[in-house]
């Protein structure tokens, strides 16, 4: 399993997870069995997972108490993943084909439906009624930005401001209730409670960012899923946006009207274009600047492992590759 610096103070709770992410999924059909050795071969980053176990230990209680959260927020992440795949076309996760590809779309549907079934009884067991609302909250949060992702419009100012809150939503919704529940399991208060959604907000903007500048210049074997798929899927990201608000409005209005067309060659000429109007450096600064304000939010803290863990995992997400 890969090592990360920030996972140190939480090893044991961390192979105690992937003991639990296995055996929780077990199952008599043979099917879901097959699925869920599939995905718990090919594991993420356990981001999440890392973000609610280090905020519970930042304040205060051992990361083991929320180890029932962390599971139940990885279920969830990976049932949007599932699903993700399907609405994105994509057959390439985590380095190996995903289930829409190896099984079918009808598949992905019913098997994230279950790991999201799986992820709120998960929350029921554990019996705070706050937990379940955080979560049901985000997932509410995360449905709502990926449609309003689908609504496509030729006013590119106006998607500027409209990719912030997709973003907001459907990415920095989920790690901000991670950083939450972690301070919630831990006996928080609302003040707490507060810093760390701030904290989950800006940390999750700038990470979906980085996802999509990941699409235009990472590696597809490094990031272990396809790049230029924003571009093949007509999503109009951060990069091409601010480009488009760079270029002279003719070229925009062209460069707009392609990006959003079936055409076979698009992907390699909005690359191109968002290269050459600074459109990836644009949104490097803006991913900074949220991460910026993530560090701020952990500046009231005492120095303990779990605050160093937690400020190198924000200079982590603005350099990520993977
Ligand atoms: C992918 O999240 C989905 C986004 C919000 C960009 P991760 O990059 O955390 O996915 P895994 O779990 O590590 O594969
Ligand atoms: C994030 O968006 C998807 C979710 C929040 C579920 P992307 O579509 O960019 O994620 P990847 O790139 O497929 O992981
Ligand atoms: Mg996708
Ligand atoms: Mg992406």
């Amino acid at each position: 399993m890969k090592r990360y610096s920030f996972s140190r103070p939480i090893e044991a709770e961390l192979q105690l997870f992937e003991r639990e992410f296995s055996s929780v999924l077990a199952s008599d059909v043979s099917l879901i069995n097959d699925i869920a050795t599939h995905l718990a071969a090919h594991r993420g980053k356990r981001l999440r997972p890392m973000l609610v176990l280090l905020t519970c230990g930042l304040h205060g209680a051992p990361p083991r108490a929320a180890l029932q959260a962390a599971l139940a927020i990885e279920l969830l992440h990976t049932a949007t993943l599932v699903h993700d795949d399907v609405v994105d076309s994509s057959f390439l996760r985590r380095g190996a084909p995903t289930v829409n590809g190896l099984w079918s779309n009808r598949i992905s549907i019913l098997m994230g439906d279950l790991l999201f079934a799986r992820a709120l009884a998960l929350l029921v067991e554990g019996g705070d009624l706050r937990a379940l609302r955080l979560l049901s909250d985000a997932v509410f949060r995360m449905s709502r930005g990926e449609l309003l992702q689908e609504e496509h419009g030729s006013d590119y100012q106006l998607m500027e401001r409209n990719y912030f809150r997709v973003v907001s939503d459907k990415t920095a919704a989920l790690i901000g209730a991670c950083c939450q529940l972690g301070a919630l399991v831990a006996g928080g208060n609302e003040s707490h409670m507060h810093t760390m959604q701030q904290f989950g907000e800006n940390l999750g903007i700038a990470f979906q960012i980085r996802d999509d500048v990941l699409d235009y210049v990472g590696d597809q074997r490094t990031l272990g899923k396809p790049i230029g798929s924003d571009i093949l899927n007509n999503k109009l990201t951060l990069p091409l946006l601010h480009a488009l608000r760079s270029a002279d409005p003719e070229t925009a209005r062209t460069m707009l009207a392609y990006a959003q067309s079936s055409e076979q060659g698009r992907v390699e000429a909005v690359l191109a274009f968002v290269r050459d109007n600074g459109g990836v450096r644009y949104a490097e600064q803006q991913a900074e600047q949220h991460l910026r304000a993530a560090l701020a939010c952990l500046a009231g803290y005492e120095s303990s492992p779990y605050l160093t863990a937690l400020e190198e995992l924000v200079s982590y997400v603005g350099t990520r590759q993977e």
